[in-house]
């Protein structure tokens, strides 16, 4: 028996999630609320629902008693409860409910539960006033780290290397409320240095199954300048973590993490994510995500062998211990193509054209649309391209080669990755 399911999203993220379910055996028919263009040629898009529109979510779901399961990726969502809202009326849904989904939506709250349970972060300070956070600007060392506790759009972090930036970023954030309400809460934290890593897993509450590492690029330009967006380009496996230190991450991070909600009273059900820095020996969590990540998404999910619809039933119904996932062995690289002028202001409805794009390329949709026919840009983040190869060396000439094959007016990415290799 087949089974309808509906995703909730509309960016890359959801495209692969899309993707891969679409390849399994058990999945019929796939609807997502909003979608966008690439994921529209998969499932029925309802572009006329959005992502936090939670009322028009549920009012879908009673209206379509085939949908078996609904799958809600983005943070907004699960951070305003949606799937407590589908559960409360009987449906079922993958992601975690708002009290776990807090582990993302507020860093104070993140912050916090590391600390009590020993889980290695940067050091840190929460401040509800404008006056003490600004008397601790004066005596903490430089460079320091402004995080708005809520949801952000990624945006709420600021790196200040002086006091005098420091304190323009705290009024910024506490006093002109730049994130709205997320500013209402700040955290101040130790600067750490090293790499980046993502880190995801699988949970249902009791175990606990680690992904294969990715990592991002957060930044517009090359050589990691310009500004911090929701990501220009990823890759996986993430080679600079060892075999050791992958365990390690499990036992010291992913592990304990799942251990604290739990004697919180909290149950996790969904993708747990660590964005680590790692430097040396020493991991220290930067944040958490409550999801899957956009675009470690697009490099993960590809390389799953394991049935996707399988993991987010055992995810679920407490029965992933039963579950052997298992990876392919090949690598995979993402290259995001973006809006000129993202994460600033950018121009919309460019029409995107393809040259002669090689089999086996993976195209994942973010900001398109479809108007009078023609196939246009959207969003900041436009396409991301994927490519699989033996080595990462391999998959990113692969994937620029094709990337070179991308055309649309202003299209901007990034040339410098793994460009060491
Ligand atoms: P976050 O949203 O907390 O992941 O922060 C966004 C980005 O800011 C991270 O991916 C890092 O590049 C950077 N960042 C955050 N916290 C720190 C820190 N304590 N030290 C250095 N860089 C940081
Ligand atoms: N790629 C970072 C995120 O999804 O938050």
């Amino acid at each position: 028996m087949k089974h309808n399911i509906l995703v909730i999203g509309g960016g890359g993220r959801e495209h692969a999630i899309v993707y891969a379910l679409s390849r399994s055996p058990k999945v019929g028919k796939i609807y997502c609320a909003p979608g966008n263009a690439g994921i529209a040629q998969l499932a029925e898009c309802h572009s006329e629902i959005k992502a936090t529109d939670l009322e028009g979510v549920v009012a879908f779901v009673r209206s379509h008693p085939d949908i078996y399961m609904t799958v809600v990726a983005p943070d907004d969502p699960l951070a305003a409860g949606l799937v407590d809202k589908l559960e409360s009326e009987g449906f079922r849904a993958f992601g975690p409910r708002a009290n776990a989904a807090r582990l993302e939506a507020s860093k104070s709250f993140a912050k916090d539960l590391m600390k009590k349970y020993g889980i290695p972060t940067a050091g840190y300070e929460v401040f509800t006033e404008y006056a003490e956070a600004e008397k601790y600007l004066d005596s903490c060392s430089y460079p320091t780290v402004l995080k708005a506790d809520g949801l952000a759009l990624g945006k709420g972090v600021l790196i200040c290397e002086t006091k005098e930036q420091a304190k323009a970023g705290l009024k910024e954030i506490m006093l002109d409320k730049a994130f709205g309400s997320a500013g209402n809460t700040l955290v101040i934290e130790d600067f750490l240095v090293g790499f980046e890593c993502s880190a995801l897993a699988f949970c249902d509450g009791k175990t606990i199954v680690p992904m294969t590492t990715s990592q991002d690029h957060k930044r517009a330009l090359d050589d990691n300048k310009g500004l911090n967006t929701g990501g220009m380009a990823t890759f996986s496996p993430s080679y600079k973590v060892s075999e050791a230190m992958e365990k390690r991450i499990f036992n010291e991070v992913l592990a304990p993490t799942l251990n604290a909600l739990n004697s919180e009273g909290i149950e996790f059900k969904g993708v747990l994510y660590a964005g680590l820095m790692i430097d040396g020996d020493n991991i220290k969590v930067l944040e958490y995500n409550a999801r899957f990540g956009d675009p470690e998404t697009q490099v993960i999910l590809p390389r799953l062998k394991t049935d996707l619809f399988d993991i987010f039933e055992a995810c679920v119904d407490g029965t992933l211990a039963d579950l052997e996932i298992k990876w392919t062995g090949n690598t995979a690289v993402c290259i995001i193509t973006a809006s000129g002028g993202y994460p600033e202001a950018y121009e919309k409805n460019k029409e995107i054209t393809f040259g002669e794009l090689d089999d086996d390329i993976i195209v994942y949709h973010a900001g398109t649309a479809i108007k009078n026919g023609k196939l246009v840009t959207s969003g900041g983040r436009v396409l991301g391209v994927t490519a699989l190869a033996p080595t990462l060396a391999e998959a990113r000439d692969h994937a620029y080669a094709n990337v070179a094959k991308v055309r649309f007016d202003k299209m901007h990415y990034r040339k410098d990755i793994l460009k060491d290799l």
